[in-house]
């Protein structure tokens, strides 16, 4: 057996890491060789459920799982860490938007980062998805000194995922038929995902769905407003859909992509599509296993330009708003 591989998850004992990590500790984030230590973050008050779930992953006998650490230490959660998987902080409730919880969240996020900087492993990557995702990946990244910027991704594949289905739906394909689907920008209510250059079974989608007022209209709204959909419908936010992005992310970001397709991801802007450098901007991205590339010189409309300047404003914005939290 290799090496154990330490994951570190933050926010461990609640709904998203209650369906997560028992998926990791089943070898489904890393593979089937590859034996794991689970570092779990949580604050004290819910330090008496992680023990709980932490006693459901003993008994789950999970061969892969080689030990786990649970703290609410966290220079002790990122200690040897290769995967940061940086979920906990407060989630949004029905009538708010991902950047009301700046305010609650956003302060977690730069002792992470610090924290990263100071103990992680030399390769460490991490992927964050308390929200506002975004913008909290941008705190961490930037507070992570010497930490390089493109070994931090913030989630927009829940995104991706929500779109594809949506476009089999529409055209009666399985969802495996769809491929090429990017996500531009935010994962907040103002992102772009693009049907217009995404394939259903190898050709155009626009030319699959001819109903192009639908692709441009209530199929973008659907996208950008599914999750305060679903906590309209439950009453909490995605839990299991958000975990299963995560394992898709990670698998994304540490294999080669498969030919002619991408996958979304938010990273660190180099300019790329007239994106201001150092936001963490959701983008087409395609991956050897090691380095990620921004996908360029995709088509994209006058409206699709607009739509992407409006969720570039909102990021400018968002970082404006926890400037304090950058290093000078
Ligand atoms: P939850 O409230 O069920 O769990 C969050 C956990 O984080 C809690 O157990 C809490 O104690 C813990 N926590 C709070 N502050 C912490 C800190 N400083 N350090 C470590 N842990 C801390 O929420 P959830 O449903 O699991 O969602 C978690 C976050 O993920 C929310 O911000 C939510 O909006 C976000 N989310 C993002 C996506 C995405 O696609 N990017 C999808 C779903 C949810
Ligand atoms: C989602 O997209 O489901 C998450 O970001 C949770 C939310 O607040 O919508």
């Amino acid at each position: 057996m290799p090496s154990p591989v330490h994951v570190t998850v933050t926010g461990a004992g609640g709904q998203i890491g209650y369906q997560l990590i028992f998926r990791i500790a089943s070898g489904q984030l890393l593979g089937p060789d590859t034996p794991v230590v689970l570092r779990l973050l949580e604050i004290e008050p819910a330090m008496k459920a992680l023990e709980g779930t932490i006693m459901e992953l003993v008994d789950g006998a999970f061969p892969l799982l080689h030990s786990v650490v649970a703290t609410t230490d966290v220079k002790k959660a990122f200690e040897s860490c290769s995967w940061g998987l940086l979920v906990g902080g407060m989630p949004r409730k029905q009538g708010q938007e991902r950047k009301d919880l700046i305010v609650a969240n956003a302060k977690i996020f730069k002792p992470q980062g610090e924290a990263i900087a100071a103990g992680a492993a030399k390769d460490v990557r991490v992927l964050v998805v308390g929200n506002p995702c975004n913008t909290n990946c941008l705190i961490a990244r930037s507070n992570a000194k010497g930490v390089p910027a493109e070994r931090f991704f913030a989630m927009t594949r829940l995104d991706e995922n929500r779109a594809k289905s949506q476009l089999a739906i529409k055209s009666g394909q399985p969802v495996s038929a769809v491929s090429n689907l990017a996500i531009w920008g935010n994962h907040s209510n103002t992102q772009y995902p693009d049907a217009f250059n995404a394939k259903i079974g190898g050709k155009p989608a626009p030319e699959v769905i001819t109903d192009h007022n639908w692709l441009r209209t209530d199929f973008v709204t659907t996208v950008q407003n599914r999750g305060a959909k679903v906590i309209e419908a439950r009453g909490a936010s995605s839990a299991a859909s958000a975990a299963n992005a995560i394992i898709d992310s990670v698998v994304s970001i540490r294999t080669a992509t498969k030919p002619n397709d991408w996958v979304s991801l938010a990273i660190p802007s180099n300019g790329e599509y007239g994106i201001p450098k150092g936001i963490q901007f959701g983008y087409p991205v395609r991956t050897d296993g090691q380095t990620c590339k921004v996908v360029e010189g995709l088509p994209l409309d006058e409206q699709a330009k607009a739509r992407i300047k409006t969720t570039t404003d909102e990021l400018i914005g968002e970082r404006d708003a926890i400037k304090d939290l950058l290093p000078s």
